[in-house]
Formats: C-alpha cells, structure tokens, sequence
C-alpha cells in the first residue's frame, strides 16, 4: 500500500522541507576546494541543531554521519571524513531530515571550482533529469512514467542510470512505499493518486551504470571509476500537480 498524506501532512511537510532546504543552500556556499567533508557534515548538525529539527540519516542502520557527501565516482552514501575536496571535482551532498514526525529528504551535486565539461553535462543532465520526472508526478500517470522519463532523458544524453539504488515514498518514514527505479522495470505499475509524497532521486553515471559498495559498507562507487552526480527532491502530487516541497520558497 502506497500511503496517501492529506492536505495537513502536506503542509507540515512543506515546513521541514522548506528548513531543509535552507540548510542545502548554506552547504552549498560552503564547497570549495581544501574544505573536507567531514567539516560539511560538522556544519549540517550546527543547521539541524539550530533549526530544531533531527538528522535522519544519522542511527539509520547504523549510518555515523548526519549528510552523505559522494565525490566524483562515488554515487551515493559517501561517509563524510578527511577527504579534502579539489578543484575540478564534483561532490553530491544528500541530507533527511524529521521535523514533527515527517521526513523529508534531498540531494544535490555541486562543481568544486572550474569542473571539465563531461561534469558540468552530467550534472546538468541530472538536475534536468529530475525536472522532467517531476513534471510527470501528475494524478493519473503511473509510476513506471516516472522512471521512463528519467531514463529516456539521460540515454539520450548518452549517460547511464544507477540500477542497486532507487527513489522512495516519504512521510512518516525516511523510506515508504514505493520504490521509485529510475529505469523502466517489467513490473506493473500503480497509478498515481493526490496524496503521494515521493523521494524522487536520479542517480546518473557518466560511464557504465554499474556500481559497488566499498569495505566501510556504505560507499558505493562506480565500477569503472568515472563520475557520478544525484539530485533530489522530496515531492507531494496534489489535485493540481506536483508540489516541490525542499524547496526556499
Ligand atoms: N537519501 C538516501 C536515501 O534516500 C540516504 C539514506 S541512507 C543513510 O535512501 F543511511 F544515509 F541514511
Ligand atoms: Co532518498
């Protein structure tokens, strides 16, 4: 079962996501090269702290950090540490947080400095990527339209899309019904409906999509070590279209 939120969830919702957002955008001024991750993750407690909401990552299954910040051909869950960051790299940062029992989720990658233009393509390709999908979370498509789309726009772009690692339903959880592959899968699909609130997250890969998870159990890396770039956004489809609810304003 897909849980269906009503107008007061949304709304609370809106709240987090709104605090989450805020914090993404103070990171992100933060990137530059010689800052090490794990000064981005000591940042993230001080926004989550002063904002009084809680990390909700940090205790997931164990998870040691409050963000996941992945560089280059890390894809996802990179643990923040020492790593400094150089010019030239790319670096996704991923936070949840819980504000009055909803969670709310979000990721983004960011250029450190002067980036080449395979990157820049690649990140442009997954921001863009994101856009689309979320332009198709719409009150009678189905889920499997979603995945279409994200796949669709980047083959064609000729770069790949992330098999082991998907998007989610959130609310009440971190991690709800559905799964949201960012592939088109044979499974059949359920139809959208207003009330759904999606983690939708494309995982794009500039070589092939396949990836591992490294000895620490959480970082997983491209097989073939080129980059990887991850946008997301938590999203609410309501009677008028979808809503994006990590977002300023
Ligand atoms: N944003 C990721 C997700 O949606 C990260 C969660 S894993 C964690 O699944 F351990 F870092 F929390
Ligand atoms: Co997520």
């Amino acid at each position: 079962m897909i849980p269906i939120k009503t107008c007061h969830d949304i709304d609370k919702m809106r709240k987090g996501g709104r605090v989450l957002a805020k914090i993404m955008a103070e990171l992100s001024g933060m990137v530059s090269p010689g800052l090490t991750t794990a000064e981005l993750d000591c940042k993230t407690e001080g926004l989550i702290r002063s904002f009084g909401v809680r990390s909700a990552f940090q205790g997931y299954r164990g998870y040691p950090a409050h963000i996941c910040v992945s560089v280059n051909e890390e894809v996802v869950h990179g643990i923040p540490g020492p790593r400094r960051l150089r010019e030239g790299d790319i670096v996704s940062i991923d936070i949840g947080i819980e504000n009055s029992g909803y969670f709310l989720d979000m990721a983004e990658t960011f250029p450190v400095g002067r980036i080449d233009t395979k990157r820049r393509k690649l990140i442009e390709t997954a921001k863009a990527a994101l856009e689309e999908a979320i332009k198709v979370f719409r009150v009678g498509n189905r889920l499997l339209d979603i995945s279409r789309s994200v796949q669709a726009y980047v083959e064609a772009r000729g770069f790949s899309v992330v098999r082991d690692f998907v998007g989610h339903g959130i609310g009440r959880e971190l991690h709800e019904e559905p799964q949201i592959p960012n592939y088109v899968t044979k499974e059949d699909s359920p139809v959208l409906q207003a009330g759904m609130v999606f983690a939708i997250e494309p995982m794009i890969n500039a070589g092939t999509w396949e990836v591992k998870v490294l000895q620490d159990g959480w970082t997983a890396v491209t097989k073939d070590k080129e980059p990887s770039a991850h946008f997301e956004h938590t999203v609410a489809l309501t009677k008028e279209g979808p809503v994006v609810l990590t977002r300023e304003e």
